[in-house]
């Protein structure tokens, strides 16, 4: 066990803080403001090498690891939360689905490596409107017609879905008999009857760019199918542990963001004649959120590591992303508070991390489901 980075993991840290503060930190505000992508940005990231970290490099990526991907996640979430949330949609979900499935190289070359490599953009297709928690009560349905498949349904709440030239479609060829029959495509932008619906309007996250998207007869060949019927359910939910862990990152990367715009201003900020952080209960409250901090980087840094490892990692990832974001949730909205005021207004910059906070209790599984999928865990040998 070792509680201290690598200097190469450090090094990354260090590189991405870097370009948070040159690319990210600037005007973060008026886009959350606007509901705009920094996609230039994005795309220089993703340049770095930032979207390949954790992807071997025979399918575009350097294979540095899971864990100084999720520091680089947590990094720039410290600024900016929803560019997080576009690089952990890219990099887990997306590029997770292709990566852990039966795809061949062939089709892992073609539709992993250009995201690895940061030429292309990726996003991800599960949650229908009738199937969100239920994740298996998916109604896409996938028509074989001769060498070819024909899908047509909906998803919803695909984030980077407009921005997308990548996504991974979750379908049924059987809705009888369910699961069984889930598969995964790679569905590529422009392709004939696939259509992404405007841009959501959100509480949080404002700036990350998040559609529905429409098959309507979407016609994709055997190369575009990366799960065969029986094999997407299982695929999913692989990839959905390795993109909690992720949304664990962002929520602790919001955390932190917050924590040290308090500690500053508290700091700075002079009542009744002393610095606020003299109030010994501010201190003291300082002292618990620091706390809060180091055991939800724990736990996230352990699921990272496990993954890494390749040992089990379901319920470490679903504990992570439990903590860190409950972590996020209770940090910004006492930050928020503790800056009295100031902490109400948009250039404090702590309201917008406690919108930002707010989803990370929901997506990749609610709370509710992560504490389902750890009881199902503890007590799966009593069954
Ligand atoms: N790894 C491997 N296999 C798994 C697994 C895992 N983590 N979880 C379940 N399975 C397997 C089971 O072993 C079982 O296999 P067998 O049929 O061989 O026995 C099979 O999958 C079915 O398992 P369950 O009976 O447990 O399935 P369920 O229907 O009860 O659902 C659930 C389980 C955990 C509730 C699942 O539906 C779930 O995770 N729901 C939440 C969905 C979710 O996270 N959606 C987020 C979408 S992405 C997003 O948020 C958008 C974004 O852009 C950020």
């Amino acid at each position: 066990m070792n509680f201290s980075l690598t200097t190469e993991q450090q090094q990354l840290v260090d590189q991405v803080r870097k370009f948070t503060a040159a690319h990210l930190a600037p005007g973060v505000a008026e886009r959350d403001e606007k509901q705009e992508f920094p996609l230039d940005a994005f795309k220089e990231f993703g340049k770095m090498g930032m979207f390949g970290l954790c992807y071997p490099t025979e399918f575009g990526g350097s294979g540095m690891g899971y864990l100084p991907y999720i520091l680089a996640v947590e990094e720039v979430s410290k600024v900016d939360a929803a560019f997080g949330i576009a690089y952990s949609v890219n990099t887990s979900l997306y590029g997770g689905s292709v990566m852990y499935s039966q795809a061949t190289a062939e089709q892992k070359k073609r539709f992993l490596a250009p995201i690895a490599s940061g030429q292309a953009i990726g996003s991800f297709g599960l949650t229908e409107p009738s199937a969100g928690s239920d994740a298996a009560g998916q109604k896409m349905l996938a028509t074989k017609d001769g060498d070819s498949y024909i899908l047509n349904g909906t998803k919803i709440f695909n984030t980077n879905g407009p921005i997308a030239d990548y996504t991974v479609i979750y379908a049924l060829t059987d809705p009888s008999i369910g699961t069984k029959s889930m598969c995964a495509f790679v569905v590529e932008k422009g392709m004939e009857g696939f259509y992404v619906g405007p841009k959501a309007h959100k509480m949080g996250i404002r700036s990350a760019q998040v559609a529905e998207m429409v098959l309507n007869n979407v016609r994709v060949s055997p190369e575009h199918m990366i799960a065969k019927p029986g094999e997407g359910f299982k695929l999913a939910m692989v990839t959905l542990d390795g993109g909690r862990i992720g949304v664990a990152a962002q929520a602790l990367g919001i955390a932190e963001g917050a924590f040290a715009i308090a500690a500053d201003y508290l700091q700075k900020r002079e009542q009744f004649g002393k610095p606020l952080v003299k109030q010994q209960y501010l201190a003291f409250k300082m002292a618990e959120l620091y706390a809060d901090l180091e055991k939800a980087r724990l736990v996230l840094y352990k699921a990272a590591t496990l993954k890494e490892e390749g040992k089990p990692f379901t319920t470490a990832a679903a504990i992570a992303k439990l903590t860190c974001s409950d972590t996020a949730m209770k940090i910004t909205t006492e930050c928020v508070q503790m800056l009295g005021g100031n902490g109400y207004m948009q250039e404090y910059h702590v309201e917008r991390m406690m919108r930002d906070a707010k989803i990370t209790q929901i997506y990749e599984g609610t709370n509710e489901i992560q504490k389902l999928v750890i009881s199902s865990n503890l007590f799966a040998h009593k069954k």
